[in-house]
């Protein structure tokens, strides 16, 4: 069973815009997934109660039950094939538990230096709970070449560290969003479509799914 957890302190990094996308991306491609929101602000849960389509299927995380998360999670091994936790812009205990509980840990990064300066505290909670972990470099500016992004493309992929391929600022995310889709429903041929495909097949080949 794959998990997913997408975690930065940062707030506005694109954690449940990619998380919402990925899962609609491996429900397409076969997979049985399951999302859980950890976030106060539910702003997974309001994706998903404005979505007509049956899967995923979307929890909010019930708070009092956070110290079980790793254990409750591997229980639904054999109902599931993919978990997806979406957790808030916070340090906080939900977030470290869902790091633990994950097959790969996904770091949303937008390609500027005052992202890159923020992401350190994140980066090392996931190092000392020992989970795999990839930045995703998300709201990439469109115009090719962007020497900001591809400088950090270059220095994330010589550590390998960055997940493939960098994801564009595209309306379409924000519209899918909206009407309570992915961008692979919303707009199925778009460049935004393609992305999320893409990555979400980089995140199947990268996480192991074997946790124990
Ligand atoms: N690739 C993208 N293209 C265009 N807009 C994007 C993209 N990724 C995210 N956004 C927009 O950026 C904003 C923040 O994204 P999102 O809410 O997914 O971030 P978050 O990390 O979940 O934030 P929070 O920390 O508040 O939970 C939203 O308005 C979202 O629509
Ligand atoms: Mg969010």
């Amino acid at each position: 069973m794959h998990i997913i957890t997408l975690a930065t302190q940062k707030g506005g990094a694109g954690k449940t815009t990619l998380a919402t996308n990925l899962a609609v991306a491996a429900v397409e491609a076969g997979e049985k997934v399951v999302m859980f929101d950890l976030d106060p602000q539910r702003s997974l849960v309001a994706w998903a109660e404005s979505r007509e389509a049956e899967a995923p299927h979307v929890e909010p995380f019930p708070a009092d039950r956070i110290a079980k998360l790793p254990e409750m999670v591997q229980a639904l091994n054999g109902q599931f094939t993919t978990v997806i936790l979406d957790t808030a812009g916070a340090d906080n205990t939900a977030t470290h538990r869902a790091m633990e509980a994950a097959t790969l840990c996904l770091v949303p990064l937008r390609p500027t230096r005052l992202d890159a300066n923020a992401v350190a505290p994140t980066v090392q909670a996931i190092i000392r709970g020992g989970t795999p972990f990839a930045f995703v470099l998300n709201q990439c500016p469109p115009q090719p070449n962007n020497p900001r992004a591809f400088e950090m493309k270059n220095g994330l992929e010589a550590i390998g560290k960055l997940a493939l391929p960098m994801i564009i600022q595209r309306a379409d995310y924000q519209d899918a969003y909206a009407s309570g889709q992915g961008v692979t429903e919303f707009s199925k041929d778009s460049k935004a479509a393609e992305e999320m495909r893409s990555l979400w097949a980089w995140i199947a080949k990268r996480s192991k799914g074997d946790k124990k």
